[in-house]
């Protein structure tokens, strides 16, 4: 039974509502130029909060919840069929530091509100629809992004996993079962069968629908993700009284290594290259001390795999010229570098159907922020649907999407997933 538009009731001022109360579970925040400044790190307290409360809500729509061994949490609605692979939507709910309340968050309480809305309007799906939480999309603790949708698509195996340390020292293995996560991480991984498509609903974090006054992105392609820490080791001393032909100041190197990452981006001509040092940790970090070692990250991504490549290997020559000139030595980790993922043409006339139906146009484009569906594309036809967010601000506390964008985006949701579905 297909979906009609009258039937499809989106509760916007309750999915505000819902947005709002989950970005008070934050660390404390700094709101700077305004908005909601919202720290959520994977297994801290806030995070533990947060999950909690969405999987109320989940029960409130009585949905069954499964939880694995790193914490990534499916919410079910049993589809008339269970032996057929269900249909999966969802996102995240971490936060990097000082972020906004809109990133991931529309897409694990807007799927959800998708679901009450089919609910409500007396669909009763084929295939089962889940709902999933991911754990740890951002990199911010344990440096690499897409943890939980990684180690279910087998990207990252359990073993690679349980190796993983934050800034402390800790483990994900210790982190997790602090977390009250047991169960075997090598359960995580998800057959191929388990889903037959996955459509996540996000924020586009750009400026571009906003811009053309667009209302719905369809994402084609996202870009591949790659990020390197490295370790820019020189001599300290006295600030005052070491010479400079003598000094061997990392950060100084670091300081060109920084610009030769952003001259590589650019020098490919093309807008989808794009390349940051996010962190730069200095020690000693005294003023009157010359730096003796510095930790640099570096996030450099691009829709053509090739291109970004050839971009590393650009840096990695400025790297070597860099030190041999100063007299430093420099060593680079490869944390990821990932494929770029397609989203299938069927999710996308899925998408797309679902748009004409709202009367709304559907702007194909490509993401080149990364998310849980660049690896759910390992287990499944994909898709994304992406609303507009004020001139494309996102990661920071500023970060707003327009509750008619937010409710209009559930509505090509909930179409999409009834679709799918049905097929
Ligand atoms: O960095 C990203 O693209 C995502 O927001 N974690
Ligand atoms: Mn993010
Ligand atoms: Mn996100």
């Amino acid at each position: 039974m297909s979906v009609e538009a009258s039937e499809l009731r989106i509760e916007q001022e309750r999915l505000m509502e819902e947005l709002r109360m989950l970005a008070t579970f934050s660390q404390e925040g700094v709101a700077s130029g305004g908005g909601t400044a919202v720290t959520r790190v994977v297994f801290t307290e806030p995070d533990q909060v947060a999950r909690a409360y969405v999987a109320e809500l989940a029960r409130d729509a009585e949905l069954s919840v499964r939880v694995d061994a790193v914490g990534n949490t499916f919410f079910r609605w049993s589809g008339s069929d269970e032996t057929l692979a269900a249909v999966g939507t969802g996102s995240h709910i971490d936060a990097i530091p000082n972020a906004g309340m809109y990133d991931g968050t529309v897409g694990v309480l807007g799927g959800l509100e998708a679901i009450r809305a089919l609910q409500r309007s007396g669909f009763t799906p084929r295939r089962s629809i889940e709902l999933i939480l991911f754990t740890s999309e951002e990199p911010t603790r344990f440096g690499l992004g897409c943890l939980g949708s990684r180690m279910m698509s087998g990207i990252l195996s359990a073993e690679a996993a349980s190796g993983l340390r934050d800034a402390g020292g800790g483990s994900l293995e210790e982190a997790r079962k602090h977390a009250g996560f047991g169960g075997e991480l090598g359960e995580v991984r998800l057959g191929a069968g388990a889903y037959t498509s996955f459509v996540e609903l996000h924020i586009e974090q750009g400026p571009v629908l906003e811009k053309e006054r667009l209302p719905i992105g369809v994402v084609t392609k996202i870009a591949a993700p790659a990020s390197l820490r490295m370790v820019v080791q020189g001599e300290g001393g006295h600030a005052g009284a070491m010479l400079m032909p003598v000094r061997r100041d990392a950060l100084a190197a670091a300081a060109e290594i920084v610009l030769a990452a952003e001259a590589a981006a650019l020098g490919t001509g093309a807008e989808d290259t794009v390349a940051t040092v996010g962190m730069c940790e200095v020690f000693p970090g005294a003023v009157n001390s010359v730096p003796s070692r510095v930790g640099l990250s570096l996030d450099v991504r691009d829709t053509d795999p090739e291109r970004r490549d050839a971009v590393l290997q650009r840096i990695a020559a400025a790297c070597e010229e860099t030190a041999r000139r100063r007299r430093v030595t420099v060593e680079t980790e490869r944390v990821n570098a990932d494929r770029p993922a397609s989203c299938s043409d069927a999710v996308v006339a899925a998408i797309e159907k679902a748009c004409a139906a709202e009367g709304l146009e559907a702007h194909r484009m490509v993401s080149r922020a990364y998310h849980d569906t660049l690896f759910m594309a390992q287990l499944a036809e994909v898709g994304m649907i992406f609303i507009p967010c004020r001139a494309g601000v996102s990661h920071r506390p500023d970060e707003y999407a327009a509750p008619e964008d937010i409710a209009r985006g559930v509505r090509v949701l909930a179409r999409t997933l009834a679709e799918l579905s049905e097929r």
